[in-house]
């Protein structure tokens, strides 16, 4: 249903009213709002402790979640039902982990052959085995895709680097910008260098034209079209313009339809992170994940992160006017994070019709941006913390000193925490309005233990999940994404007149025009 149409979302629009006059400094010395407030999971700890409400809202706050069915449908995503409505599929990334209720045990063992496959070609690249066509053992791992085919795997890639069990240099290329391929290809021999092209569709331009140029790369410097299979392998859905690509079935890995792209990183597309961490670092991301979904499962609303999570998203979004969340990640291993959940909640919640197709009457998802802390504070933090507009802020911090080096380790942490407490309490100067810092900020602090492959699978699964009940709230379909189609389909017309003599196609004028000009002689530099 509507959530605005709910008796609860009109109480809760009444008591944001009152919020104002409780100052988060206030709020943040309520009793019992430590055990209330902050969660742990997996050794992961959940702070919403500094979050603008009040404990005596957060009844309200779970009745929305009843009214919203928020269980109910969780159930049936892990049930396999066809939630996707627009595109008749399920979304069961729970089941590349073991996590999902299906009725057919089939599609289990098919996760479980497919998985042993993609491990035993990871063993065989990275023991050399696997050899290139002049029989050399593969150094560098190219991985070609684009948005959930690229952000969840080199995140991971880079987040577990300390988890690292092979020498494998791994590259990534997402964008069409020739640049990203030949800076990549620079300094590699196309004799040791092996190609995954990932993509669920197989048709999405980027991903195509860069693996088309990999490819002539290869064939241009030696390689023949029967060497190919030693350097190429396609990770996809679309099993027949696969083998157009040239591959045998063995090149292979499948996908499947019924996950989403932004929920992959668990499934072959994620073979990067196998060749790098190997399988059972890889099956303990995997159970990481898990333990994150049983949670997920079996908490109820108040003490369940993701859902907690989505009910203070909501509040900060629909109540309190959050116009954006910043995730701030203090460390340097997770300097991707933002990028990846940029796609996971902005594609996901980026929605203006409900499940019926009805046009919502409330805000969804909002600019979601960030960075690596300490970097940002001495950029966009003045902003944060003098700017006009009202946001909500995400930290995530590493509680051990993986690099061993207490002072650098020390400071870091001590400056997260100075920041989410300055965006709280804020500053009030001695008459000099300069210096004033509003606060009243609300934010979220998400400490690991240690930023090994469990503790990241939890924290990755915590926000799908959190990115699902937010859905659930507003009534949308998190698991499609239409509103990327129309500039795929308008870049079809204008890339034929760029790349064709004449202009065939009726082009409103400033788009026109500005053909017209790309088009000129340009003047060599
Ligand atoms: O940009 C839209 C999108 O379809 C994403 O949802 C998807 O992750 C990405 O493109 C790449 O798609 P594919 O894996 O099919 O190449």
């Amino acid at each position: 249903m509507t959530p605005t149409d709910s008796a609860v979302w009109q109480k809760l629009a009444k008591l944001a009213k009152t919020i104002t006059q409780q100052p988060l400094s206030q709020l943040l010395k309520e009793q019992n709002r430590q055990s209330a407030l902050c969660l742990s999971l997996n050794g992961c700890r959940f702070d919403f402790t500094k979050q603008r409400i009040s404990l005596s809202h957060l009844p309200t706050l779970e009745r929305l979640a009843e009214s919203q069915e928020v269980h109910l449908k969780r159930d049936a995503m892990l049930a396999g039902a066809h939630i996707n409505n627009s595109e008749d599929r399920a979304a069961l990334h729970t089941a590349l982990r073991g996590s999902a209720n299906l009725a057919d045990p089939a599609i289990e063992q098919e996760i479980q052959n497919v998985c042993a496959r993609m491990y035993d070609i990871a063993d065989r690249i990275r023991s050399g085995q696997w050899r290139g066509h002049t029989d050399k053992p593969i150094s560098d791992i190219v991985h070609i895709g684009i948005g959930g085919s690229h952000l969840g795997p080199q995140l991971v890639v880079e987040a577990l680097v300390d988890w690292s069990i092979a020498k494998l240099n791994i590259h990534f290329v997402a964008n069409i910008d020739a640049t990203d391929l030949e800076r990549t290809l620079k300094t590699l021999s196309p004799e040791t260098t092996l190609f995954i092209i990932a993509s669920k569709s197989f048709s999405t331009v980027e991903t195509q034209v860069n693996a088309r140029s990999a490819r002539s790369w290869f064939l241009e410097r030696g390689g023949s079209m029967q060497d190919v299979r030693r350097h190429f392998l396609v990770i996809t859905n679309n099993i027949d313009a696969a083998a157009e690509f040239g591959l045998p079935e063995a090149n292979l890995l499948p996908m499947w339809d019924w996950v989403g792209g932004r929920f992959s990183l668990w499934s072959t597309v994620g073979l990067a992170i196998v060749l790098k961490i190997g399988a059972v670092n890889h099956k303990a991301l995997l159970a990481g994940a898990k333990t994150a979904d049983d949670h997920f499962k079996r908490q109820p609303t108040m003490s369940n992160v993701p859902m907690l999570q989505s009910l203070l998203a909501t509040w900060n979004y629909n109540f309190l006017g959050a116009a954006s969340l910043v995730v701030l990640s203090y460390d340097e291993r997770l300097r991707l994070l933002p990028n990846f959940l940029q796609q996971l909640e902005m594609e996901s919640n980026g929605k203006s019709v409900d499940l019926d197709g009805n046009s919502v009457n409330f805000h969804t998802m909002p600019i979601l941006w960030g960075g690596t802390g300490t970097n940002g504070q001495h950029a966009y933090h003045q902003l944060l913390h003098q700017g006009t507009r009202a946001y909500t802020a995400d930290f995530i911090v590493v509680g051990h000193d993986d690099r061993h080096k207490r002072e650098h380790h020390d400071w870091l942490v001590a400056n997260a925490l100075a920041q989410s407490q300055a965006m709280a309490e804020g500053f009030q100067s001695d008459g000099q309005p300069h210096r004033d810092v509003a606060g009243n900020h609300p934010s979220t602090v998400i400490t690991l233990p240690i930023l090994a492959p469990h503790e990241l699978g939890t924290l990755l699964a915590v926000y799908e999940h959190k990115v699902f009940c937010q859905a659930a709230i507003w009534n949308i379909n998190a698991f499609d994404q239409w509103g990327v189609e129309l500039g795929k389909n308008l870049a079809e017309p204008i890339y034929a007149a760029l790349s064709g003599d004449v202009l065939k196609h009726a082009f409103d004028p400033s788009t026109a025009e500005l053909i017209k000009d790309i088009k000129k002689p340009q003047n060599p530099l």
